[in-house]
């Protein structure tokens, strides 16, 4: 693991050294000047959390890194918040409730996966009004406060231990974070990249990660990327 105070961002970091990198090795951020989320969003980066990209070498079904930064994610997460219900939201957020507590950013480089974690660990209710969409942290889930650096090393810890099953059982990964896929079954609000919004029911995931939503007409839609919507009852 490579610890700094500061950086803008560890994945422009780590896509900067990708070659020097061992597969599974995290750069670490006590925190971020210019975190960066999905679809070009920001990612609001204070002291406390912890903010790390990962190397992951694959080059076919380069999403398998993904599943498995969120398997281990959650692996960390029912260490730290023994029975609390974090589940994947499709794509690359980890959710407990309605509330976001981690989002996964990749990038591919042709070579292999940069692996972006932003996990929200002991930011107050207070902070988290701030985020801008409705968010929790391990601490305001838990109610126990963490050091960053350690979880942080656990959470290497546990990619690398993942790590072997994406080169040795990839169906067995792909189903661990099926698994994990909580809103399988739900009827949902999916908001397409260009803005549309559909609503169906999320049926499945399918072997290349896309999401499969039908329609109340009955016909099943896959879509690479957008983001789902919890609908409220
Ligand atoms: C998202 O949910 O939009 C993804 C957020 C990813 C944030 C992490 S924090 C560590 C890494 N460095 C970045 O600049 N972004 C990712």
């Amino acid at each position: 693991m490579i610890f700094f105070d500061t950086l803008d961002s560890t994945n422009r970091y780590a896509k900067e050294h990708f070659g020097e990198l061992e597969d599974g090795e995290l750069v670490v951020a006590a925190t971020q000047t210019a975190g960066r989320g999905r679809l070009n969003r920001k990612w609001f980066s204070p002291r406390g959390n912890v903010y790390a990209s990962c190397v992951i070498r694959v080059k076919e079904r380069p999403f398998a890194g993904i599943e498995a930064c969120s398997v281990a994610l959650l692996d960390l997460l029912s260490e730290l918040a023994p029975g609390s219900p974090f589940y994947v939201k499709w794509p690359n957020d980890v959710f407990c409730e309605n509330a976001k507590t981690a989002g996964l950013l990749s990038e591919f480089n042709g070579d292999g996966l940069i692996v972006g974690i932003g996990l929200n660990l002991n930011m107050s209710e207070a902070d988290l009004l701030s985020v801008g969409q409705e968010a929790a942290s391990v601490f305001s889930v838990s109610g126990r406060r963490y050091d960053p650096m350690e979880c942080a090393a656990r959470l290497e810890h546990a990619i690398r231990r993942i790590l072997p099953l994406l080169r040795n059982d990839p169906q067995a990964l792909f189903d661990r974070w099926r698994r994990a896929n909580a809103l399988i079954g739900k009827e949902l609000e999916f908001v397409c990249s260009d803005g549309t919004i559909v609503r169906g029911v999320f049926r499945d995931v399918g072997a290349d990660g896309a999401l499969l939503l039908q329609t109340p007409d009955g016909v099943v839609t896959r879509y690479d990327c957008g983001d789902l919507r919890i609908r409220r009852k």
